[in-house]
């Protein structure tokens, strides 16, 4: 059977080398409580892990920012931490406080881990991105995903998210070796997670390194560079067509710039980033993705229409995918979305 892919595509046609103005748009966490339509199929899935692995639901609400917005890509609805949940860690979403793992913090915690990743927890995901791919317009692409190794080691050792990851940061540098088999242990699955999404009809894939800023240089090569490097060789060796897009947030310039060398098609800069810099040391390299503080898409007006000039007019002539510095908030008014694709796509 051939798989349905997207073609005449914007989005894979800018990570193909080509710069293009307007740019292609989309927002990470795109589907999400913002809007009143995901919030009507979440509370009838009844709870979000259940709409994680529900490919009906799933598929549904990854295609309703598409329906409303146009955006140029989807990317499918789940979560990175459903890599250690299918490695047999505990999961649950607690309203309002964020993911509770069973944390994996010794030697006996990382030999429990399953082997390979459980098929019936993740095959509700490869279900909904085949069902999402079939359903979307051709000309948008369907973006697959994982969490970074180093990023879901931190929610796996804390057993929850923290501010400074210092549990996982901590126990990196008391027991390297123990935490090398973990990230080893993480890498396969993403190598895994990934290689399936593709075969069940993603486009591109993107890696979420959100915890990528707090490392410092040697520890950032070590958890975060050659885990990339070795899952981008996985994909490439058996997908060399995919674009992987890696999004190292609060990474330095030095860092982006390292991670840009491992064969990745695009960085995702967070709002942080100083744009010229990154466009001056990366854009002969890699496609940029980014980078509007989604903070501005909550205040709107000038503080809105002024920063998506400047985007614009800064990465005018590279390679440039226009996303959020990070994902959209649920307090995001609507009409606001709607001005960000005016504005993004408007004739200069
Ligand atoms: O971008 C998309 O639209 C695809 C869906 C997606 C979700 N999570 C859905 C989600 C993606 C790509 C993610 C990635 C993710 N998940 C990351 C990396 C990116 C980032 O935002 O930093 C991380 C660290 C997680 C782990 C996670 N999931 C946390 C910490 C939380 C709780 C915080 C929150 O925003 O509520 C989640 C829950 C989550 N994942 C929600 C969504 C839409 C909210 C759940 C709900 O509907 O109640």
């Amino acid at each position: 059977m051939t798989l349905p892919r997207a073609t005449q595509s914007r989005f894979l046609k800018v990570l193909g080398g080509a710069p293009l103005d307007p740019p292609p748009l989309w927002m990470m966490r795109q589907a999400g409580r913002y809007l009143p339509e995901y919030r009507q199929v979440r509370a009838e899935a009844g709870g979000f892990l259940k709409l994680c692995y529900t490919p009906k639901f799933a598929a549904e609400v990854t295609l309703q920012p598409i329906r409303r917005f146009g955006f140029d890509a989807a990317i499918i609805f789940s979560d990175i931490l459903v890599i250690p949940h299918a490695l047999g860690v505990e999961l649950a979403f607690e309203a309002g406080e964020g993911p509770r793992l069973s944390p994996v913090g010794d030697a006996a915690g990382v030999a429990a881990l399953a082997p390979s990743l459980d098929r019936a927890k993740v095959e509700p995901v490869y279900d909904a991105i085949s069902l999402a791919r079939a359903a979307l317009p051709r000309e948008t692409a369907l973006i697959g995903f994982c969490g970074a190794p180093w990023t879901v080691a931190t929610y796996m050792v804390a057993g929850h998210g923290t501010d400074d990851q210092a549990p996982a940061r901590l126990l990196a540098l008391r027991d390297p070796m123990l935490f090398q088999s973990l990230i080893d242990r993480l890498v396969e699955a993403s190598i895994a997670h990934l290689c399936a999404q593709i075969e069940a009809g993603a486009d591109a894939v993107q890696i979420f390194d959100t915890w990528s800023g707090v490392l410092d240089p040697a520890s950032f090569e070590r958890w975060c560079v050659a885990p990339m490097t070795r899952i981008v060789e996985a994909l490439a060796a058996h997908h060399p067509s995919v674009p992987v897009i890696a999004f190292p947030k609060g990474a330095s310039l030095e860092a982006l710039e390292r991670m840009a060398q491992v064969g990745v098609a695009a960085i995702g800069l967070d709002w942080t980033a100083d744009r010229r810099a990154a466009r001056a040391r990366l854009s002969d390299q890699v496609t940029l993705q980014g980078n509007l503080d989604p903070l501005r898409l909550i205040a709107g007006g000038a503080a809105l229409e002024e920063e998506i000039g400047r985007i614009r007019s800064d990465f005018l002539g590279v390679r440039h995918i226009f996303n959020l510095g990070h994902g959209i908030r649920p307090e995001t008014p609507v009409e606001h979305v709607e001005k960000l694709v005016a504005g993004v796509r408007r004739v200069l």
